[in-house]
């Protein structure tokens, strides 16, 4: 057991390593040590609390600890990298759930009956405002879970009058809070189910009405909501490292979000609300041109004849794991002389820095991954883009379509290259569910398949 002032020290020393943690994940080169911090800091701060004053039957905590633990390694250790966003979003509502839960129990512990005057009004205001917080990321992650598993459909479910609904709603809440406060006894638990029950609908109806190309902000953006959620259940359990914790989390992925709207060129709270005047307008740009399809040898050829090759990666090369062969491919170019950069969409794939994950994964160098701005302005000088899986990122009507649900996407300008060849398996559209015009355009060839295949194929070749 250990006493209150190491406790606390230990709180600082662990808050100081989820800092360094956040900023070891800000580059590739820093990011495992950064992920080691935070384990350190996570090992910490539950023995320091589950061993600290105040915490009885440590026993049953440990089992439930060590039952969870082997349930969380099986999981994430049979996780598909495709499949990640989905666990993402699945834990953001395992802490939504967890908030309630605290503010349910935090409202009936007869300590909470024992506090008198403001410090209870307080911290019921905390209890009220945790659960609040944390049944909307609850349910939210779970549609967005849903959204991201292709179990509910991603198209936004947009109805007139929706703002002014979750204006109610909200409003109605606050009056619910009135009462809560106000009631003696356990009298405020109806307003505060009442309450939780519509707080839940209030996530579900925010996370439908985002989707398609704007999902990569709700993930983020529940991020930011779970951190608020455990800061939160920090303020109803009085636990000051979980203050500290709940609110890193919750700005570094407010940060993020603003970071992936600017990204996709959307207003933040366009987003966050529901979208916010972004529907499209006009009627869809008609689609001219034929679809030109080429073989492995074909793209093998262009590749010899060319001195600079772009490669644009996109969510089909993580289906494919075509990573490996990928990078194979990039040492055979490179030991020829050729120009080689690999071009990243801030959004492309389902997960922030989801490309560069893969990439690392592979081994390949940092230098030669460079970010959409700075690949865009090398596109007229390179002789051949290869767009290996990606769709939405490589769409034009995203820059001259107004009708099109991806207008205003900032997206990598391959059609300046002299040749793009697009690796894909079908003409299937991607997760916007928006046709592509890149792939009717004169200097686009598709070379259809599994993109692994299609690789290893081209790199017999290029050996060959
Ligand atoms: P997408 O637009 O989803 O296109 C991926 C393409 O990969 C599909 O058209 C698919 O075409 C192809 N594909 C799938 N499996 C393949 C395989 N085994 N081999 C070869 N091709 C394969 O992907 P993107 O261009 O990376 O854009 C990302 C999209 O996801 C954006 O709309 C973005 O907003 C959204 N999103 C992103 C995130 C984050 S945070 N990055 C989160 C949620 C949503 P075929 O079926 O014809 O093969």
């Amino acid at each position: 057991m250990i006493s209150a002032p190491i406790q606390l020290a230990s709180y600082l020393f662990a808050s100081i390593l989820f800092i360094l943690s956040l900023g070891g994940l800000s580059s590739q080169e820093s990011a495992k040590r950064g992920v080691l911090f935070g384990i350190i800091g996570m090992i910490i701060a539950i023995v320091s609390t589950v061993l600290g004053p105040g915490v009885e039957g440590q026993v049953y905590i440990i089992i439930a600890i060590a039952i969870a633990s082997v349930i969380g390694i099986s999981v994430a250790r049979k996780v598909e990298m495709t499949s990640m966003p989905q666990l993402v979003a699945i834990l953001h509502s395992f802490v939504g759930l967890a908030a309630v839960l605290v503010g349910f129990g935090s409202y009936l512990d007869p300590k909470t009956a024992a506090l008198t005057g403001s410090a209870h009004a307080i911290h019921l205001v905390e209890i009220f405002i945790g659960v609040f917080i944390g049944a909307i990321t609850f349910t939210g992650s779970i549609i967005a879970w849903g959204k991201l598993d292709g179990k509910i459909r991603s198209k936004p479910l947009l109805y007139p009058g929706r703002h002014m609904v979750n204006i109610l709603l909200v409003i109605a809440c606050i009056i619910l809070g009135y009462f809560f406060v106000v009631a003696t006894g356990t009298g405020g638990m109806m307003p505060l189910i009442v309450m939780t029950l519509i707080a839940s609908f209030i996530g579900v109806m925010l996370v439908m009405a985002i989707g398609g190309a704007d999902m990569p902000v709700v993930v983020s953006m529940l991020n930011s909501y779970s951190g608020w959620a455990a800061a939160a259940a920090g303020f109803m359990l009085g636990n000051d490292l979980l203050i500290v914790t709940g609110a890193l989390v919750g700005s570094s992925g407010a940060i993020l979000s603003i970071i992936m709207c600017e990204a996709m060129n959307r207003s933040f709270f366009s987003v966050i609300f529901g979208g916010f005047g972004n529907a499209p307008t006009g009627t869809a740009k008609a689609i001219t041109g034929e679809a030109t399809a080429i073989l492995h040898d074909g793209v093998a050829d262009l590749l010899e004849e060319a001195k600079s090759v772009v490669i644009v990666p996109g969510y089909g090369m993580a289906v494919a794991k075509a990573q490996f062969p990928v990078y194979e491919m990039v040492n055979v170019l490179r030991k020829a002389g050729k120009k080689v950069h690999f071009g990243i969409h801030p959004v492309a794939g389902r997960l922030p820095g989801h490309m560069n994950v893969l990439l690392a994964e592979a081994n390949v160098p940092y230098d030669i991954v460079l970010e959409m701005e700075e690949i865009n302005d090398d596109l007229p000088e390179t002789d051949v883009v290869l767009v290996i899986g990606a769709n939405d990122i490589v769409n034009p009507g995203a820059e001259d379509d107004p009708a099109s649900p991806i207008y205003g996407m900032p997206v990598i300008q391959v059609w300046n290259a002299k040749n793009v060849i697009v690796m894909k398996r079908s003409m299937a559209t991607g997760y916007a569910g928006v046709q592509n015009p890149l792939f009717f355009r004169d200097n686009t060839f598709m070379l259809y398949g599994d993109a692994k295949a299609s690789v290893d194929k081209i790199n017999g070749e290029l050996k060959g």
